[in-house]
């Protein structure tokens, strides 16, 4: 009997989680107008605006503990900003409007809004900077060290896999800083999938049986890295994250949200502290996660989202509706 009880959390969550598929379409759809248009800080401003005022239009009392905007000074939700009506229960909110607003400024694939969010104290309260990550599907849960080498780390995962370590596919970001992730691959024979922009799907793509991606690994932003983890606790994949500071600026900012040691690594269960958490992504331009938003000729929208919810009973769900 009590396998199958769903707790008082679990039920809010899974309300609270369908409340923010609302936010998450809404949001995607009013960046839709900016697609390939060439302005970011338009593009993510209308994600951004949509976003506020639908989720402000919420019973709870929310609270942005990583937000998006010092890396790329885009218009942001910020930390510490506090959303929902206030009443209803208390809720750690991460957002990026926008995940991949160069790719969407280009008209190019993969642009999605993301939102992550979990009971009080449930995500990681970090600054904007830099993370380094890397993320590996349920089969290959505890199977990965940030601390060790892409090859090692290749090698344990593809034992957990049942493949060969050249029959692995790794997901990185095209930057001048993944030359040496990238040759560790080759080196092994294994297969990159570079990416320009946008790693939360890279993350996510690990766990999906449909994508074919083993272990998505590099630097990217900090919030991205939150989120992604995020989608992993759900859909029970793994994570580690390492923050990286660039300047002493950065460094002291770690240490005043209370990072004693900026240079610790971040377990999946440090970063995402609670099973009562929840995902959900929605497609602005078409991408390997999801379709991207489409007019209808009658006037309606259609969009494709991505709804994931932690706890005993994890659920997936890909959901298309006419707005
Ligand atoms: P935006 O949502 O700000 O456009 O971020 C896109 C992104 O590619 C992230 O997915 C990634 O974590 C980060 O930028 C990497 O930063 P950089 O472009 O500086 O390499």
């Amino acid at each position: 009997m009590s396998e199958t009880k769903v707790t008082v959390m679990e039920t809010r969550v899974q309300t609270l989680a369908f409340d923010f598929l609302s936010v998450a379409q809404e949001a995607a759809i009013a960046s839709y107008p900016w697609i390939g248009k060439r302005n970011k800080i338009a593009a993510d401003g209308a994600g951004t605006r949509a976003m506020r005022d639908r989720m402000n239009l919420i019973d709870m009392a929310g609270l942005i503990v990583i937000g998006e905007g010092e890396l790329d000074e885009a218009p942001m939700l910020y930390i510490n900003e506090q959303l929902g009506t206030g009443y209803g229960p208390h809720v750690d909110i991460a957002v990026d409007p926008v995940e991949g607003t160069t790719l969407m400024s280009k008209g190019q694939d993969n642009s999605i809004t993301v939102i992550a969010g979990a009971e009080k104290g449930g995500l990681l309260h970090a600054p904007d900077m830099y993370m380094k990550k890397i993320a590996v599907g349920p089969k290959a849960k505890g199977h990965i060290n940030i601390e060790a080498s892409l090859t090692e780390n290749m090698i344990s995962v593809a034992k957990a896999l049942g493949k060969k370590v050249n029959e692995l596919t790794v997901m990185i970001q095209d930057r001048p800083r993944h030359d040496d992730l990238m040759r560790q691959v080759y080196e092994a024979g294994a297969r990159v999938k570079l990416f320009s922009d946008g790693d939360v799907t890279g993350a996510i793509a690990t766990a999906l049986e449909h994508i074919e991606i083993d272990i998505l690994v590099g630097t990217g932003g900090a919030p991205e890295g939150v989120i992604a983890a995020t989608a992993l606790k759900c859909l029970g994949g793994d994570f580690q994250g390492q923050l990286v500071p660039q300047n002493t600026d950065e460094y002291k900012r770690c240490v005043r949200m209370g990072i004693s040691n900026p240079e610790k690594v971040f377990t999946l269960e440090e970063i995402v502290k609670t099973e009562d958490c929840f995902f959900v992504a929605t497609g602005i331009t078409d991408g390997m996660l999801l379709k991207g938003i489409r007019r209808i000729e009658d006037g309606s929208i259609l969009t494709h989202s991505f709804l994931t919810i932690g706890g005993q009973h994890k659920t997936v769900q890909f959901i298309e509706a006419y707005h």
